[in-house]
């Protein structure tokens, strides 16, 4: 008891609540404060914490400071503000003054107050934490948090999966705060202006998922290469994330996915990009009907007609040459005794000439990226998926490739997760609601690029993920720094949302209106973050969390100084 009012003696910082209402309560408090027996301003900011206990119950307050003006009577102000403009003009006091500039300038510091406007961000009960449904009583005393306010109920709103520590205005308290796991599957979403900490926020991020033990599994498609090196400094990277690049460089694996796994789903995901037409959608969505898993190889493979024939393969059309295709298409000609080699004869009296030599092309043109392979036995396929359900991370290194390949890669893999998932629910339903299977997380930078405004929904394979993978606990972690390029719709069904620092209006209505806990205050607050600064807001946070995500750095030498070297084995040994 002692030391709970030492602290609050300390804590105190003199003001008392006078007006206001429930949305906008109003604290007066000494604009100056006595320090060892001098004046120093007395510091409560913008967007700080308080608390205010109500001395009639065992509540506690938490406001939100959200303007703060001057104190007194402003027509006295105005006319003290005229007199120093008056006399350090006109009047020389040199003579008669000890301090002849500053005659008037005596503390007075009685006169000197401020009113700060709060909104109540709740209230703190034994068995909870709870909108304000009245408002505190009169002249109740406003003091600084501390880290022990949060004791009780609200501790357990502060996340499983901790990324920062919570922040008053622009103080950084002990007190670590985060997401919550369960929460990854109803979908993330992180933004900012460029520069405002959001790649530190997910490498972070990254590193809180893996030291899950197989809890959570991140798959993680790097655009930029700029995760790879932080993360191999994770103390837990070896043991718990596997990663793939383009070209096998750094002892890393290089990935393979064989042709099979290109469906014509999948190639929904970059219909924009390869700009399909109705007609080449129709043939491919008929070739993959009649050649089954073969259609993407045997359609890039095949010679259209004899002198496409020739070009390919420097020789003249032999009608008895036995290419490797044959034992695809064999089936096709049962019954005719005629075995088809040509793309022409497989589609005979189907699409148009120029709709399938155009669609041959741009397949062709895909293939050639580097993670494609046409012999199935070297498919990564399996292992990903297998480590992804193992509890263990994934990460593709994307660096090398076109925009284009990036995203058709990053389609493929998902749509494979999204398809395993569905079966696996099928199958074992219980399982995945009596918490035997990880959450798989998946991480997308600059993800306006496949959920933004006016994208084709149709087929889109995250935007499937976003609509259905709750159940399947399968979630996407979607970065992007401008909100208002996202589509409204997908904005919405991120159930958290970690806001950095953005400065664009639009952006932040956007937010406003979409967002779980209220940030319709923060404007400014939004706008003056420093660059890791940030609110979390989801349906479990207690309020708007500000918070002050961890340096990369630091958390990884906090990190290293609480895992032990030796390995520790996971908590998700079924599929091993
Ligand atoms: N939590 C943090 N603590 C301390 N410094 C930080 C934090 N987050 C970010 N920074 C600083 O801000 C810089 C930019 O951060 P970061 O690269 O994460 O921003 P970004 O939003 O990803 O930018 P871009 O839009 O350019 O990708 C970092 O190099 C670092 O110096
Ligand atoms: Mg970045």
């Amino acid at each position: 008891m002692w030391s709970v009012l030492l602290m609050y003696e300390k804590e105190f910082i003199g003001g008392h609540i006078f007006d206001g209402s429930i949305a906008n309560l109003k604290f007066a408090y000494d604009a100056l404060t006595r320090t060892n027996n001098e004046f120093v301003k007395t510091p409560i900011e913008n967007g700080e914490i308080l608390i205010s206990e109500e001395p009639f119950s065992s509540e506690k307050y938490f406001l939100r400071v959200n303007e703060i003006k001057y104190g007194g009577n402003a027509a006295w102000a105005l006319e003290m503000a005229r007199e120093h403009n008056y006399f350090e003009k006109n009047r020389d006091l040199s003579d008669e003054h000890e301090n002849p500039d500053e005659p008037f300038r005596a503390q007075r510091e009685e006169q000197r107050f401020n009113i700060a406007e709060c909104e109540i961000l709740g209230v703190s009960r034994e068995n909870g934490f709870f909108s304000a449904r009245t408002p505190i009583s009169v002249f109740s005393r406003v003091r600084k948090l501390v880290p022990q306010d949060f004791d009780g109920p609200l501790q357990k709103t502060m996340g499983d999966l901790k990324i920062g520590h919570l922040r008053s205005g622009s103080q950084v308290l002990s007190l670590e705060a985060g997401i919550f796991k369960k929460a990854l599957s109803t979908h993330t979403f992180i933004t900012a202006r460029t520069g405002g900490g959001k790649s530190n926020t997910m490498k972070v991020l990254n590193g809180v998922m893996l030291e899950t033990k197989g809890e959570v599994s991140p798959l993680i498609f790097e655009p930029h290469g700029e995760y790879i090196q932080d993360l191999k400094r994770h103390p837990l990277q070896k043991e718990r994330l596997v990663i793939y690049n383009q070209d096998g460089r750094d002892g890393d694996n290089k990935i393979k996915i064989a042709y099979k796994r290109v469906t014509v789903d999948s190639l929904m995901n970059i219909r924009k990009q390869m700009r399909w037409t109705e007609p080449q959608e129709r043939f491919m969505t008929e070739a993959q009907a009649v050649l089954r898993d073969n259609w993407f190889q045997v359609l890039v493979e095949t010679p259209y007609d004899e002198e496409e024939y020739f070009i390919m393969n420097g020789k003249p059309f032999e009608d008895d040459d036995m290419g490797d295709l044959q034992d695809f298409v064999s089936h096709l000609g049962k019954g005719t005794g005629s075995k088809p080699k040509l793309l022409r004869d497989i589609f005979r009296g189907g699409a148009h000439i120029d709709t399938i030599k155009a669609t041959k092309s741009k397949l062709q043109r895909l293939a050639r990226a580097t993670f494609l392979v046409a012999d199935e036995k070297q498919d990564d396929m399996e292992f990903i998926i297998g480590h992804l359900l193992n509890g263990k991370g994934v990460l593709v290194d994307m660096a090398s490739l076109s925009g284009l390949q990036e995203l058709f890669l990053s389609s493929l893999l998902t749509s494979e997760v999204l398809e395993r998932q569905k079966a696996l629910y099928k199958k074992d339903r219980k399982g995945f609601e009596e918490g035997k299977y990880p959450t798989i997380a998946i991480v997308l930078e600059e993800c306006q690029r496949v959920l933004g405004k006016g994208e084709d929904t149709e087929g889109n394979v995250f935007r499937s993920v976003v609509n259905e993978g709750r159940k399947f606990l399968l979630g996407l972690i979607a970065i992007t720094q401008q909100a208002k390029l996202m589509d409204p719709v997908v904005l919405s069904q991120m159930n958290t949302h970690i806001i950095l620092g953005i400065s664009d209006e639009t952006d932040f209505d956007l937010l406003k209106g979409r967002v779980q806990k209220s940030i319709k205050n923060l404007e400014m607050d939004i706008n003056q973050l420093m660059p890791g600064e940030a609110i979390i807001s989801s349906p479990t946070s207690p309020f708007a969390l500000p918070i002050k995500i961890f340096e990369y750095n630091q958390y990884i030498e906090n990190l290293k100084r609480k895992i032990p070297s030796t390995t520790t084995s996971s908590n998700f040994s079924l599929f091993t």
